[in-house]
């Protein structure tokens, strides 16, 4: 049997004190595998968030790579700027882009590794063809727009259909949405790897909770 991935973890950096953004970065940055970016256009989700600013801030107070979630219509005419302000995965949602694969290939050609995410109402089917082109992919469990709203459980079943697929294609496996040390828990077993927590994360110690998650994984079991 092989042994479970190791799990990494993406704190949303849409969740942390914007107050105290240099302290917090360097703070999560003992814990954090990457810091998962939330960018916003008002159009194709109904929020604005994370502009160059907030950019330049994390990378000034921490090497740990960006996750750049890219929650905004034509993302091709902004790869280029996100990769040049430090992103190492650019996800793109496949609702917003009429070149899909065209666009993957470009963020490729950055040298970055390309990511798609999907909807809580979007199927495994319709982005099948573009999946081999994925070196991540960001499996949505709210409604992408807003931090701190509830987990969609009807998410699960396709969580459990891309574990198998990532596999077949080698994707890392993410989850983005309301996800907690008991979600962790229950959707490490099914394949994904990677996971942004934002107001979970948040409640409480934030180094302490990603040593505790990272601490009892692989769950046995008779953990589940
Ligand atoms: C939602 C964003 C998430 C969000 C996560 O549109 O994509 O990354 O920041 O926050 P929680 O964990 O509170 O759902
Ligand atoms: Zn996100």
């Amino acid at each position: 049997m092989t042994p479970p991935k190791p799990i990494k973890i993406h704190p949303s950096v849409l969740c942390a004190d914007h107050g105290n953004l240099s302290q917090a970065i360097r703070h999560l940055s003992q814990e954090a595998d990457y810091f998962h970016m939330d960018v916003m256009d008002g159009s194709f989700v109904p929020n604005f968030a994370i502009g160059a600013e907030i950019f330049k801030i994390v990378r000034q107070n921490s090497a740990v790579p960006l996750d750049v979630h890219l929650m905004i219509r034509e993302p091709s005419r902004h790869v280029a700027f996100f990769r040049e302000l430090g992103a190492e995965i650019i996800t793109i949602h496949p609702e917003a882009d009429t070149q899909l694969a065209a666009t993957l290939a470009q963020i490729r050609k950055l040298g970055a590794t390309a990511g798609i995410a999907l909807n809580p109402g979007t199927s495994v089917e319709t982005v099948k063809e573009v999946l081999p082109l994925c070196g991540h992919v960001l499996a949505m469990t709210v409604n992408p727009g807003f931090a701190g709203q509830d987990f969609l459980e009807f998410t699960v079943e396709k969580i459990k259909e891309l574990g198998k697929l990532s596999e077949k294609h080698g994707f890392a496996l993410c989850v983005d949405g309301n996800i907690n040390a008991e979600r962790v828990r229950q959707l490490h077993p099914l394949g994904v790897t990677n996971f942004v927590i934002g107001t979970a994360l948040f409640k409480d110690e934030p180094v302490e909770m990603m040593r505790a998650i990272k601490g009892h994984c692989p769950f046995s079991p008779t953990d589940l």
